[in-house]
This record gives C-alpha cells, structure tokens and sequence, in this order.
C-alpha cells in the first residue's frame, strides 16, 4: 500500500506531522507512506483560475494522490475547524467534482491538538469534506489530546495507546484499499 500523508499544519514542529511519521514507524515493509510537502505552495481557490493547465503545485498535489493507494490526513484544529491551507488544497483538489482525484480514495483522517480533544471537531468536519467529494472515508478513530505531553521535542512518540489507535487505523485503512485496488 502506497499512502499519501497529508499534515494540516505547515508549522515546522508541527505535532501532526510527527504523528504521521509515527505512523509510519508502524507501517509493514510492503507498505509506504510518502509526506506531501506542496501544501504551501497551493494558491488560493479561485474558480476563474480552473483552467488547464492547472497551477503547478495544484496539478502535483492531484497527481501525488491520484498515484496513491491511500490517503492519510492528521489536522490540527484551529478555531473547531480544519485549517484554512488543508481546506483550500481539498477544494483545488475536488474540481472537476465528477472525476476529482479523491473520488473512491480510501482516506482516513487522524488528528491531535494541544487542548484535551485532540482536533475531534475538525476531524468531524475534514470527514464531512472528504465524503462530499466522494472519498471512501474510513472509520478510524485517533484523536490525540495534549501533544505536547504525548510527543516529545523530537516529534518522538511517547504514548503505546496512541501507537495501538496508530495500528488499529492503518489496518483499516489497509483493508478499504483492497476492494479499491480490485475494482481498478
Ligand atoms: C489559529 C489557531 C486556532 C486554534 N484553535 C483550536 C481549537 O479550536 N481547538 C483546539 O483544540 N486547538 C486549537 N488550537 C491549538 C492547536 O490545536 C495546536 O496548536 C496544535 O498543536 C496545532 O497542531 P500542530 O502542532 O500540528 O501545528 C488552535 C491553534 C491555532 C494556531
């Protein structure tokens, strides 16, 4: 399984781009997780500029998840809701909406936040968002509360019951890929 991880935040010691590269100390060797890097390059959503060819980083952002098996999303929240950069990727990448590249990509979406809820509201929104576009949205449940007390200065992870949630929604993941991969 190849699974695009995608972190909401661009801030350089962000917590949930360490907890996808947390999950990546768990994959299996045939697995692979690739981090997207694009987000910042991303231009505002402007429905004039859908034209082709689309802006750079728009049509590599498409094409890292078309290419991928699996998509793995970790969001911060940031006022109860999904960061406004992961948004505006989301909704460069929904166009054209019948074929939009997240149509039947198995997504499962994680998150930690340094208040006790661990980004469960924008989790529940950024799940919303995916199945509007037609992902197969599956049902993990990681939502880490207090980062900084289950991450260390690192990025490191500290905490085994994160590492099982981590486990438990990668082998879900892993099992929405099968029929995707066997209708293609
Ligand atoms: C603009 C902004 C709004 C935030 N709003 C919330 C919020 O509504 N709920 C919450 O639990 N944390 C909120 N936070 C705290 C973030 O969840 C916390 O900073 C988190 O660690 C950011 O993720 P990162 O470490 O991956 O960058 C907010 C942070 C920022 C910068």
């Amino acid at each position: 399984m190849r699974i695009l991880a995608i972190s909401g935040s661009l801030r350089q010691g962000s917590h949930n781009t360490s907890l996808l590269r947390a999950a990546e100390e768990l994959l299996s060797p045939l697995d692979t997780l690739e981090l997207w890097e694009g987000m910042r390059e991303v231009p505002p959503y402007d429905q004039d500029d859908e034209v082709e060819p689309a802006p750079p980083a728009v049509a590599a952002f498409r094409a890292a998840v078309a290419s991928a098996d699996a998509v793995l999303i970790a969001t911060p929240e940031y006022n109860s809701s999904i960061p406004g950069a992961l948004k505006n990727a989301l909704d460069w990448a929904s166009r054209p909406i019948a074929t939009n590249v997240f149509r039947n990509k198995p997504v499962a979406v994680i998150g930690t936040s340094s208040g006790m809820f661990g980004a469960v509201w924008a989790q529940a929104e950024l799940r919303k968002v995916l199945a509007a576009m037609g992902a197969r949205v599956a049902e993990v449940e990681v939502a880490v509360g207090r980062a900084q007390d289950k991450l260390d200065e690192e990025g490191n992870l500290l905490d085994d019951g994160v590492r099982a949630e981590l486990r438990d929604a990668l082998a879900t993941l892993s099992s929405e890929t099968v029929p995707a991969l066997a209708a293609a």
